[in-house]
């Protein structure tokens, strides 16, 4: 199986986000990090940008909701054509109803889970969802360092999704580099947002293309 990259546009020039989709366009998605100010301390976009980034991205849209009430606003990410949509399970209310109308849109459904958040909670429901997104990082911010206290929480996200033999895709988000693809991928994880790493490299498309090479070698 090959690990699938996500280069998160919040380390892109938001004054030039055409030219900078354009820039991962040998990636597999691109990461688009909505906060709100409340659930995380950080403001960034919304839904009428992310419309725009739709139509001009030549990769498909994962679309990281850091929101209150993702019950209300996360619909609208769906029909605005992203394929991908994660909500946090802090936030959500009702996390099943959303992801099934996630679903019903067309979007495949993510579940984000904060550092401190347990993923034992939701692993009778990972039928429910297409994807768990493990943070790597306190959501937020660019540029943190991978927190390793997070890597058993990945690797038993990864049994339980084979144990109940579903393709559940694992994603991890915050501090993944050269440094720390490794070990993220040999826990379980085969979905890798990187935001700094890729956006910070002289070379984009050879970074994207390493970042993919290392993690696929942990991949069965
Ligand atoms: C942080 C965001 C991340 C961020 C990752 O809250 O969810 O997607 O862009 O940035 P790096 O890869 O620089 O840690
Ligand atoms: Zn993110």
């Amino acid at each position: 199986m090959t690990a699938l990259v996500s280069p998160s546009i919040l380390s892109a020039d938001f004054t030039n986000l055409e030219r900078d989709l354009q820039a991962i366009s040998t990636a597999d998605y691109a990461h688009v990090d909505v906060m709100d100010n409340h659930f995380v301390p950080n403001l960034t976009l919304g839904l009428p940008i992310v419309e725009r980034i739709v139509q001009v991205s030549p990769v498909p849209i994962d679309v990281h909701l850091m929101i209150e009430d993702p019950d209300r606003w996360a619909p609208g990410f769906a029909e605005a054509g992203a394929q991908s949509v994660t909500f946090h399970a802090e936030a959500a209310a009702a996390p099943v109803r959303l992801a099934r109308e996630l679903r019903r849109l067309g979007a495949r459904a993510g579940l984000a889970l904060k550092p401190a958040t347990p993923v034992e909670p939701y692993l009778d429901l990972l039928s429910e969802i297409d994807m768990i997104l493990v943070m790597t990082v306190e959501p937020g911010f660019g540029g943190q360092s991978f927190i390793e206290g997070t890597l058993p929480k990945i690797q038993r996200a990864r049994r339980a999704i084979g144990e109940a033999d579903l393709d559940v895709w694992l994603q991890v988000d915050g501090g993944i580099s050269r440094a720390t693809i490794d070990r993220a991928a040999e826990a379980g994880a085969n979905v890798f947002v990187a935001g700094s790493a890729v956006y910070g490299a002289d070379d984009i498309p050879a970074e994207i293309d390493t970042l993919r090479r290392m993690a696929s070698a942990h991949q069965h």
